[in-house]
């Protein structure tokens, strides 16, 4: 049980710039399933690149099973019984399973063989209960599904050591259980697994041992049962992370926002919102839980004039804003942090200075007799970077190389800075690590202590229940109820995500 089948030694990585890898020692041993736990851009994928033979290290050695090998690409990786599940899946939507499982097969003949392989994909998917069919076109499966033929790829391959990139990332809750299923059962068959994550509850539920890196080195590795999730926080973060914030007494004030038996269609034509009606006060967070699709975007959109309303009213400090222009909505005090940072949020080519005056171009101080003043932006720019803490390596370099936490910072700090009277945050944590995560819901908190009146949209209850003073629950474009923090549970909460109403039924 305990014998090593991967080890690595100094594994050492350079790209421009950053030292992804530095003399990272690893070993996995034979039938474990060992996270690789780590921030974004800690390295974790840049080990796994290398040990799946895509990227070649500077310095260092790996041992499969104490032979010493060099694994030039991922054909050698297979060869010695690596198989990598990516982030992003390496799937021809045109093409069938059974075709994707084909490619790549060094093995002569494949359309003769092509009955005798669509039999042994079949046998694999039911001893998996992968619920696969060989001959579906890719584009037909869900990306649940999609993760499930690259895992029959590996294990087609012959792989005993299966690396999985963040493959939780895309999937729902129900799926991220059938694959921690899967898991289990391939490491009961004697495979060993290495699993990638930042998400510290399933690492906690899946993991045998756990290794944490940071800035492309390792901190250490730990038994799961010898450690707490905060423990794996704090040296994932390299200090300690607060999983409840402190939140000052609730100090409402006058009610900013009025939603009064709002409607709206979605863009399928299908009614989305049916007589929503709620308030949020300045001084408060007012959360809207509930499972993504349930109307909660065209809220947003709504009351940002970026969607209209086909009844019903949005009231801003007794001024009348529905279906006004956006530009006009945010002239009058709303600000607006979007699902999709890099949609609607920011500009992806423009650079960090263009981002930062994309509120505030078109007048003083920015705008100087008609023309925009760069070093005035810059300066500007600069201060909120300070201010917020946000890493920004070249400030004329475009947003979109940033990562994700920072881009999610600077947005936050451009709306903060407008001084808003209402704030609409969606989902704004959403795919960031620990750290920015943290982070944001503390500043969220403090513009609210402030004074500002805040809509927090989310799905992920946790943080619902963590910043909100009082919770709506949306489900099918009505809202079910508004609880109080303090009688909020979380039981009753999931059921009305889930459009179970316990008056109703
Ligand atoms: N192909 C690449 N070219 C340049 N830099 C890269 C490349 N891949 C990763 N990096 C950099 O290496 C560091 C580690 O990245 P990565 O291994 O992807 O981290 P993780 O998977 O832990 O999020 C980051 O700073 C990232 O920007
Ligand atoms: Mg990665």
């Amino acid at each position: 049980m305990d014998e090593i089948i991967v080890k690595t030694k100094g594994i050492t990585k350079y790209f421009p710039g950053v030292l992804a890898n530095d003399h990272i020692d690893f070993e996995l041993r034979m039938g474990e399933i060992h996270t690789l736990l780590g921030e974004n851009g800690a390295g974790k994928s840049t080990l796994m690149n290398i040990l799946d033979g895509i990227y070649h290290p500077d310095k260092g050695e790996i041992y499969i099973k104490g032979n010493k090998v060099h694994i030039q690409s991922p054909f050698d990786a297979m060869t010695n019984s690596i198989g990598m599940i990516h982030q992003h899946f390496m799937l021809v939507d045109t093409l069938t399973v059974l075709e994707n499982v084909a490619l790549g097969l060094k093995s002569q003949g494949f359309y003769i063989k092509k009955t005798e392989m669509a039999k042994q994909i079949k046998q694999i998917s039911q001893k998996y209960h992968f619920n696969i069919n060989p001959y579906s076109k890719i584009w037909q499966l869900s990306v649940g599904e999609q993760q499930r033929v690259e895992i029959i790829k590996t294990l087609f391959r012959g792989a005993e050591i299966l690396i999985l990139d963040e493959p939780t990332a895309v999937l729902t809750p129900q799926e991220s259980n059938d694959l921690f299923k899967i898991l289990k059962k391939l490491v009961k068959e004697g495979k060993s697994i290495i699993f990638i994550s930042h998400k510290l509850d399933e690492v906690m539920e899946i993991s045998d041992r756990i290794t944490v890196l940071r800035k492309g080195k390792v901190v250490g590795t730990v038994n799961k049962n010898d450690v707490t999730k905060n423990h794996l926080a704090k040296m994932m973060v390299g200090r300690e992370v607060l999983f409840s914030l402190e939140r000052k007494p609730l100090k409402r004030k006058g009610k900013v926002l009025k939603v009064k038996e709002l409607e709206a269609y979605n863009d399928k034509g299908v009614k989305a919102l049916k007589k929503i009606s709620f308030t949020v006060a300045a001084g408060e967070i007012f959360g809207i839980a509930g499972i993504s699709g349930n109307g909660q975007k065209i809220l947003s959109q709504v009351i940002t004039g970026l969607r209209r309303a086909t009844s019903g009213k949005v009231i801003l400090n007794e001024t009348d804003i529905t279906n006004v222009s956006p530009k006009a909505i945010t002239s009058s005090g709303v600000n607006y942090i979007p699902p999709d940072r890099l949609k609607v949020g920011l500009i992806p080519n423009l650079n960090t200075v263009e981002n930062t005056i994309l509120r505030s171009y078109d007048r003083e101080p920015i705008l100087k007799r008609n023309f925009i003043d760069y070093e005035k932006a810059t300066g500007y720019t600069k201060s909120l970077i300070t201010k917020f803490n946000i890493m920004v390596p070249k400030i004329d370099a475009p947003v979109k190389l940033l990562s994700g936490g920072n881009m999610q910072k600077l947005l936050l700090a451009r709306e903060i800075a407008e001084k808003p009277k209402l704030l609409i945050a969606v989902h704004p944590t959403r795919g960031l690590d620990v750290g920015a995560t943290e982070y944001i819901r503390k500043q969220l908190l403090k513009e609210r202590d402030k004074g500002l009146a805040v809509l927090l949209i989310s799905e992920d209850l946790d943080e619902i229940l963590m910043l909100s003073d009082r919770i709506g629950v949306i489900y099918e474009g009505q809202i079910m109820e508004v609880i109080n923090i303090e009688d909020a549970e979380r039981n009753k909460i999931g059921l009305l995500m889930a459009g179970v109403d316990s008056v109703r039924n």
